[in-house]
């Protein structure tokens, strides 16, 4: 079936886009090009944080709003880029002051507030490497990613760090939990001195880490380099177009990739007035929020977008979403209708892009000069190189099915997984990254994705691996082993669904389906409260036994045939069935 296409042809253009023609630019994009979009040091140092917000305390943009801050309650607040500067020295000065030093691990365990940023910027201007902890993760969650990096600060607050109480004695390496809510935090950081000098970082050093999942195993640290700003720029230009006089709001969470790259650094380098919203998602208030604050550029994510969908035509209609000019999705697939939706609501359509916390910037995008096949993820960024391989790394002819692979070069491809080299070294085949994403290009080089080739989940965009679940439910005393798949559907993509063994005793009491859902419940309420927030499974199921491999492994790609009544496929490697 033919794609529908969204001709750019006959949109009025507000504002002429940055990348005016993707061909022509990409035929002629180079990344040291690209390289000279931000500031260098004379010694050949390079500096993200330094690029995100320090070279503009020289320039006009001194004195523009830089962040516009929306707390949970309503409060108000604006930051220039010089109050940023100021801000994110006096946490400099700070950290170094307790023992923080070039190459260390500083993680930041926040909700959204402006010390969130502050903090961020001050760690890599100061060498340090930058750790984020999504505010949902509890003890297990935080344990696994604070021991694995052995972080020797963490800054959070006073209700965040209760969670820390019991997982205190098992982090030798944690020398410092600083409580930004408290007095005394408030008293240090008001001694410290409004200067710093951001630390010429070869662009090859460390900057930020982020742990994610993949299939088997714990978390793993995925770590991108200083000179991934140059990436982050170079797409924040060319696929989020912002452009000087633009309000920009991206949605994600600095404990995702997405609010690292482009909510801090790739925008701010830009100079984008950007918009932040502490609060959690609420129809109303986003709508309100582009409202209020004139919002040029939208970034966020198919979940929202839909639970937007959800919440009915008539309430856009209640504000002027006329500032709009540029919207963008990402972290899932993005389904035609919200493209359609947002037509006829917006009068402007979504661009959907794709990337990876491994890839650092955007990879594959829609651009706003080129026509948008609905449905599809676009084209590759100018500058890197994308196509569909198989699983020996040799390309696979258009329309065909494959790994979605992509030329290693570019700037932000991580740099490292934290003291995993061989888990690194995975990645790579026949001189290609790989995704672990199926997809295909079309005949017009426009690529389209499949699904994961893995059990990775991504539920309402966030990526979960299996076997943090499966081992939260395990610490569970009634439960001897679990199975935990993605389920799709409509709302949030997938939602985690756990099969589970019980013990015997817990097997009889499940026999009342009182009690069973009573334990559902429970185990639900358990891996929130251990793993995190959002990791748990909305749905369970008793069973007797997991399928397995041979060798013992849970064969997860049975679970999920028969939960969507498809075909069981090969199960020669099954240890009885
Ligand atoms: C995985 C990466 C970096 C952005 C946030 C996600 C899925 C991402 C799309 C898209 C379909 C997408 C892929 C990818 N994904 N964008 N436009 N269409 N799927 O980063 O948490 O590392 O997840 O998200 O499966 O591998 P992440």
């Amino acid at each position: 079936m033919a794609a529908q296409i969204y001709s750019k042809k006959e949109v009025k253009v507000k504002v002429s886009p940055n990348l005016a023609d993707y061909q022509e630019t990409h035929a002629s994009f180079n990344w040291q090009e690209a390289s000279k979009d931000v500031e260098w040091f004379p010694n050949g140092g390079l500096n993200a944080a330094y690029n995100a917000v320090d070279r503009h305390i020289k320039t006009a943009r001194k004195d523009k709003i830089a962040l516009i801050w929306e707390g949970t309650n309503g409060e108000k607040k604006q930051f220039t880029f010089h109050d940023l500067y100021k801000l994110s020295n006096k946490f400099a000065n700070l950290i170094k002051g307790k023992g923080a030093e070039k190459g260390d691990r500083v993680f930041i365990f926040l909700p959204r507030i402006p010390y969130l940023y502050a903090s961020f910027l001050a760690i890599l201007k100061n060498g340090s490497i930058a750790g984020l902890l999504f505010s949902a993760f509890q003890e297990q969650a935080l344990l696994d990613r604070l021991a694995d990096s052995g972080a020797k600060i963490l800054i959070t607050n006073t209700e965040l760090s209760k969670r820390l109480e019991n997982i205190r004695k098992d982090l030798p390496e944690l020398k410092e939990i600083l409580t930004v809510d408290t007095a005394e935090f408030e008293a240090e950081l008001g001694k410290q001195s409004e200067e710093f000098t951001a630390i010429a970082t070869d662009p090859a050093d460390f900057a930020f880490m982020l742990y994610t999942s993949g299939t088997t195993g714990k978390p793993k640290g995925v770590v991108h380099q200083h000179y991934a700003i140059v990436a982050q720029h170079a797409t924040a230009r060319y696929v989020l177009d912002i452009h000087d006089e633009d309000i920009y709001w991206c949605t994600a969470d600095p404990g995702w990739v997405t609010g690292i790259a482009y909510t801090i650094l790739g925008n701010w380098s830009n100079g984008a007035t950007s918009v932040i919203h502490e609060g959690r998602f609420d129809p109303d208030k986003w709508f309100q929020i582009l409202a209020d604050y004139k919002v040029n550029v939208w970034y966020t994510a198919p979940t929202a977008i839909r639970m937007l969908m959800g919440a009915g035509d008539d309430l856009p209609k209640k504000y002027d979403l006329s500032p709009l000019r540029h919207i963008l999705s990402v972290g899932e697939p993005l389904n035609p209708e919200a493209i359609h939706w947002s037509i006829k609501v917006l009068g402007l359509p979504f661009h959907d892009t794709w990337w990876q916390t491994e890839t650092g910037c955007i990879s594959i995008a829609n651009y706003p000069a080129m026509d948008i096949k609905i449905g599809s993820m676009g084209k590759p960024f100018p500058g890197i190189g994308a196509a569909i391989v198989d699983d020996l790394g040799k390309t696979i002819e258009d329309g065909k099915e494959g790994n979605i692979a992509l030329k290693p070069g570019w700037p932000s491809m991580m740099k490292a997984i934290w003291q995993r080299q061989e888990k690194y070294d995975s990645y790579f085949v026949n001189g290609w990254y790989l995704s672990g994403d199926h997809g295909y290009r079309d005949t017009d080089g426009y690529f389209w994705f499949i699904g994961r080739s893995d059990d990775v989940i991504k539920t309402s965009g966030e990526r979960i691996g299996p076997f943090e679940v499966e081992s939260a439910l395990i610490a569970h005393p009634a439960v001897i082993e679990a199975g935990v798949i993605g389920k799709p559907n409509e709302l949030r993509g997938s939602i985690i669904k756990a099969f589970v063994v019980l013990e015997k005793d817990s097997l009889q009491k499940v026999k009342d389906p009182q009690e069973a859902q009573k334990l559902k419940d429970e185990l639900s309420q358990f891996v929130k409260k251990h793993l995190a927030g959002h990791a748990y499974p909305r749905e369970i199921e008793f069973i007797d036994k997991l399928p397995k491999t041979r060798s013992g492994k849970i064969m997860r790609r049975i679970l999920k045939a028969r939960e969507l009544g498809q075909p069981i496929g090969d199960t020669s490697t099954l240890e009885e069935y």
